[in-house]
């Protein structure tokens, strides 16, 4: 017994010497998985090409039920443009769209835009936002759905990107909204209301 003791302490003692090494551990595999997890890993994986066990996507996928999240259009002027020539919206203005479309505006929207969408939301008041708020019954004939959503996707001068917290289905059902608060509205199909403004005129 009395050798035990001893030996046991200085195991104890000797155990510690270094405290920047953990020493033995006991029954490692109960703490590192020996089958590959993506999240953790304590060493170089030699099956895979960079040494990860979660392994990047083969270039230009789309993960399964995201295609709607690929978006081609960069946020620069070009993309812009091309949105604006190349996108549909994808929903017809029936209530229920506008219901969802009206409920997401006064979450994330009103504040700056208005209740009528007239610019002149709270936000207006504070210096940095004070007349630059659009009037969306002058700026909505101006552009069309596509650059919208392409607006409500990447943001635009002051105001900033919303995809970070409105899904493609969302963006769209917010077009759809703000088309439908100006009068006479240009349908909120993409196409080129613009020149159906200039028509009418
Ligand atoms: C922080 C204030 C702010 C918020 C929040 C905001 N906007 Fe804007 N929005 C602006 C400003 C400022 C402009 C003018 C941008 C410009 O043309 O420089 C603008 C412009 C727009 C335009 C015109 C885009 C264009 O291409 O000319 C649309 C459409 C629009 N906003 C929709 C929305 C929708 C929908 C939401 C809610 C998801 C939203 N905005 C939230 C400030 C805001």
């Amino acid at each position: 017994m009395k050798y035990l003791v001893a030996l046991s302490l200085l195991f104890a003692v000797v155990g510690c010497r270094d405290s920047r090494k953990p020493g033995i551990e006991y029954a490692p595999q109960m703490y590192t998985s020996i089958p590959y997890e993506p999240y953790s890993q304590v060493a170089y994986n030699a099956n895979t090409k960079d040494g990860r066990n979660v392994m990047m996507p083969v270039a230009g996928t789309v993960a399964r039920g995201k295609e709607a999240y690929y978006y081609p259009y960069p946020a620069t002027d070009e993309g812009y443009q091309a949105a604006g020539t190349e996108l549909k919206n994808p929903l017809e203005p029936t209530a229920e769209v506008l219901a969802a479309g009206k409920k997401l505006y006064n979450v994330q929207c009103v504040h700056c835009h208005g209740e009528k969408g007239d610019g002149q939301g709270t936000l207006n008041t504070s210096k940095s936002y004070e007349g630059i708020v659009p009037d969306y019954k002058v700026r909505l004939p101006t552009i069309n759905a596509g650059k919208a959503f392409h607006t409500i996707t990447h943001g635009k001068g002051a105001m900033g990107a919303h995809a970070y917290a409105l899904s493609p289905a969302e963006r769209w059902q917010l077009v759809t909204y703000i088309y439908s608060l100006i009068a006479d509205a240009p349908p909120a199909q993409a196409g080129a209301p613009a020149a159906a403004a200039e028509e009418k005129k």
